[in-house]
């Protein structure tokens, strides 16, 4: 009976810190940020903007809410199409601070009013434009001065949603979406992509020096290097990494990483490479957790009744 006693005052113990102390010490530590399930409407953005910049801001938001709601003609916005292009060519080249990703997938990954947003002022949408005194400096700043009616910005959107959608892997989300900042070493990629299979040590090398020039080039516009994501999957809570991706401004007030509008279907593609490479034993933990359980509980019974077989008499 003594240990029956023991074990209920510990097992008391640890439930309190379990529910009580530990929440509290945690809400202490990480302040709360409320998701907005990756949907994007300027509302956080406009009530964490300084006076003299909140008119600005609901402006702006209202016209891309003007803009989503007509419709968009698809082959009209093909056109448009080749001058993103322009830019985004796949040729892997650094064009004022990063790689313009690949858009193959970005009617897939991206939200709708985010792209609006994006088109009539990256700055603005991106939640970065405190770091410009005028958001044309901003490396994609020039697509507003070639979209300038309502119109041609709904067509190219169209055509994104349309003709760029389709099945999207979870590698070709994060290759689109993060790779050009992020590095992932666990998973061979480095801001350039995948780093190939060289025959020589003296090609191996050149490729490692143009990764080199172009980490500099993406630290010498974020001011500083993107840490890798190879782990931090298990360094964060999930809810930490939706609330920062969705808007890294409520994690991290003034930090440099743009804000990037991937929709809800996006993210979930993205997380679910972080977790394949960080964290790929977790399909088999969750497989296996239940048997474990279940082991202990029986195993539990059997040590008692054990227990209570070897004791009888003994009184
Ligand atoms: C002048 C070159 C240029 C043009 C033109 C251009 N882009 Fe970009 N785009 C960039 C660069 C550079 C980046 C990466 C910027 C960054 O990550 O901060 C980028 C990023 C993006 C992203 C990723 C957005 C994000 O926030 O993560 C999307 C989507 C995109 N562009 C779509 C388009 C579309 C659609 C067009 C045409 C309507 C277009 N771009 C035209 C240079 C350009
Ligand atoms: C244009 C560059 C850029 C892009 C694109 C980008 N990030 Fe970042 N990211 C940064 C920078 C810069 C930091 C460092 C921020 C700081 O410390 O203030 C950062 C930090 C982070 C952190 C915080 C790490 C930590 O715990 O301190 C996470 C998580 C993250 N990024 C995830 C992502 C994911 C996921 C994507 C793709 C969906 C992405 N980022 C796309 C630039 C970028």
């Amino acid at each position: 009976m003594r240990e029956l006693k023991i074990l209920a005052v510990v097992t008391f113990f640890s439930v309190l810190i379990y529910i009580l102390v530990e929440p509290f010490a945690h809400s202490q530590m990480h302040k709360h940020v409320e998701g907005h399930n990756f949907t994007y409407t300027g509302e956080a953005d406009i009530a964490e903007a300084s006076d003299e910049k909140k008119a600005v801001k609901e402006k702006f938001w209202s016209e891309v809410k003007t803009i989503a709601s007509l419709k968009g003609d698809a082959t009209a916005g093909e056109a448009g199409f080749g001058m993103c292009m322009g830019c985004h060519n796949g040729a892997n080249m650094n064009m004022g601070g990063a790689i313009p990703p690949n858009l193959d997938h970005a009617g897939a990954i991206y939200d709708k009013n985010y792209l609006i947003a994006l088109i009539k002022d990256p700055a603005m949408a991106s939640n970065v434009d405190h770091k410009y005194a005028d958001t044309m400096m901003h490396p994609m700043g020039s697509v507003s001065s070639m979209f300038t009616d309502d119109q041609s910005i709904a067509d190219v959107v169209a055509y994104l949603l349309e003709k760029k959608a389709g099945e999207v892997t979870p590698k070709e989300a994060y290759k689109e979406a993060c790779v050009r900042c992020h590095a992932m070493r666990y998973a061979n990629l480095t801001q350039l992509g995948e780093t190939p299979k060289f025959k020589h040590e003296k090609d191996a090398l050149a490729h490692k020096i143009k990764v080199i020039d172009e980490q500099d080039a993406v630290k010498a516009y974020m001011g500083k290097l993107p840490p890798d994501l190879s782990m931090i999957i298990r360094a964060r809570s999930e809810s930490f990494l939706e609330t920062f991706v969705e808007n890294p401004q409520s994690q991290f007030p003034g930090t440099s990483m743009p804000r990037v509008g991937l929709s809800a279907e996006g993210y979930e593609k993205v997380k679910a490479y972080l977790t394949e490479i960080g964290d790929p034993s977790k399909p088999e933990r969750e497989r296996l957790g239940p048997w474990v359980l279940g082991f202990f509980i029986i195993f539990s019974i059997l040590a008692f009744l054990w227990k209570k077989e070897k004791w009888r008499g003994h009184h």
